[in-house]
């Protein structure tokens, strides 16, 4: 009985298989692969994408920009014009950003965490090699990492736009369906990372 039951179900499986396999594929045209619309072996002009487009308003004058999540670097919301490149001798941000006078300007002053050496406790050597107490290491990521609170603006942060962008207003192809689940009230103008890095992070002393 068990045996006739097995080969009828082998039989059931092998027909749908067969008839799958001659069922007709789909196929998508070369053409309409993509988010452009246009052929691709063509570049017309309804080819080009949106024009970047700057926000203009100077610093001072804009609207600041939500954050797209807790904790994210937000967005610069003025136009940049003639900061950027930021170079050794020229960081126009750290002028209006930094703590002692963001405030009379209105302008978010830079957090502690940036203040915040949080990179292995490692050296640079002369010829440029990383070492640990007087050994040079190739690799640092099994080191503890550190966390320094330093009196002025960390190397690693110099950059600013590294991490915070000018937004150019343009009309996306696919739109951005993400919402944030923001944990408290003001997380979504503000950040708090300082004080939460230590979360879920079982720390070894
Ligand atoms: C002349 C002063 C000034 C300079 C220079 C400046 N900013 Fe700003 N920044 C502001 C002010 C004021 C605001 C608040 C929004 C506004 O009024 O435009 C702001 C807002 C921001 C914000 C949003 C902060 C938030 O909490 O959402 C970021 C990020 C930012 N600036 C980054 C930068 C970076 C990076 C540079 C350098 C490329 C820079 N800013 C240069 C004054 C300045
Ligand atoms: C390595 C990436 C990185 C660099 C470089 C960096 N930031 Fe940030 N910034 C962040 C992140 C992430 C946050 C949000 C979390 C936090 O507070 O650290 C942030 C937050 C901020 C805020 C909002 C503070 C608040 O209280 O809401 C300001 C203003 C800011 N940065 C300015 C700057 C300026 C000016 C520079 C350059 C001098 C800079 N940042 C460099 C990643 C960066």
């Amino acid at each position: 009985m068990k045996v006739t039951k097995m080969i009828l179900v082998l039989f059931a499986v092998t027909t749908i298989f067969m008839v799958g396999c001659t069922a007709k594929k789909q196929t998508v045209t070369e053409e309409s692969l993509g988010l452009r619309t246009t052929d691709l072996y063509s570049e017309g002009s309804d080819t080009i994408g949106d024009k970047t487009d700057y926000i203009k308003q100077a610093a001072g004058q804009s609207q600041m920009i939500q954050r797209s999540f807790e904790n994210a670097p937000p967005m610069i919301p003025h136009s940049v014009d003639g900061m950027l490149p930021i170079t050794i001798d020229n960081n126009s941000c750290v002028g209006c950003h930094t703590p002692d006078v963001a405030k009379s300007l209105n302008a978010t002053p830079v957090p502690k965490s940036h203040f915040t050496d949080f990179r292995p406790d490692t050296s640079l050597s002369n010829s440029g090699k990383i070492e640990k107490e007087g050994k040079s290491v190739d690799n640092t990521s099994d080191f503890k990492t550190i966390v320094k609170v330093e009196q002025q603006l960390v190397g690693g942060r110099y950059n600013c736009s590294a991490c915070h962008t000018p937004q150019s207003v343009s009309s996306l192809p696919v739109e951005n369906m993400f919402e944030a689940d923001f944990r408290t009230k003001n997380s979504n103008n503000r950040s708090n990372l300082i004080d939460n890095i230590n979360e879920g992070v079982d720390t070894i002393k």
